[in-house]
């Protein structure tokens, strides 16, 4: 099985058994914790997808090897497995806005989120190739990984 089908694979399962625990106080500081670790991992996102992006945009100098460098880390990122990083409880109306951007509709039973982590996985791979192919083939990537993030913080993350 593709290491990314795991991807924010807990999260349905876990938001049927989960909600309980919150008054907890090691529950919530679990739920802390995921909500540092996933704002990092998004931190991460934005680092690599940057350097590839001044690039793109001709504010640094295109260098194959580096464009594949940060590439293949945000393709390692996005299929790292992420169950513990979403643990029902920590939406920003259960912790508050000032510590969580996370919408309550990633949690619900129609949520789209994990598949929209799937198109970050596809698309980072994709620009994982392309990146170190000159700076027309990293230009031609660019978009679908730019439009992965955007997708998923239009319907998920809190302006
Ligand atoms: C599956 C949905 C999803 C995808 C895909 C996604 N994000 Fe996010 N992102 C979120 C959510 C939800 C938050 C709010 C997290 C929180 O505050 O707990 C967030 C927060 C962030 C933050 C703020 C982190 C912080 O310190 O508070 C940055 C930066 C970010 N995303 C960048 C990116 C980039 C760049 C990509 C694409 C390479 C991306 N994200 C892809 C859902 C997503």
């Amino acid at each position: 099985m593709n290491k990314s089908f795991a991807l924010l694979g807990g999260l349905l399962a876990a938001a049927v058994i989960g909600t309980a625990a919150v008054s907890d106080g090691h529950a919530n500081k679990a739920i802390e914790a995921a909500v540092k670790a996933r704002q990092a991992q998004m931190s991460l996102y934005a680092f690599n997808i940057g350097l590839l992006g001044d690039m793109a945009k001709g504010e640094i100098e295109y260098d194959a090897e580096a464009a594949t460098k940060a590439a293949s880390n945000l393709a390692a990122l996005a299929q790292l497995d992420q169950s513990r990083l979403w643990p029902p409880g920590s939406d920003n109306a259960a912790l508050g806005t000032d510590k969580t951007k996370a919408l309550p509709a990633i949690w619900t039973a129609d949520s789209t989120a994990r598949a929209k982590g799937m198109a970050l996985v596809t698309a980072a791979v994709a620009m994982e190739q392309a990146a170190g192919g000159g700076l027309d083939s990293l230009r031609g990537a660019i978009g679908d990984v730019g439009k992965s993030c955007g997708g998923c913080h239009e319907l998920y993350r809190q302006k």
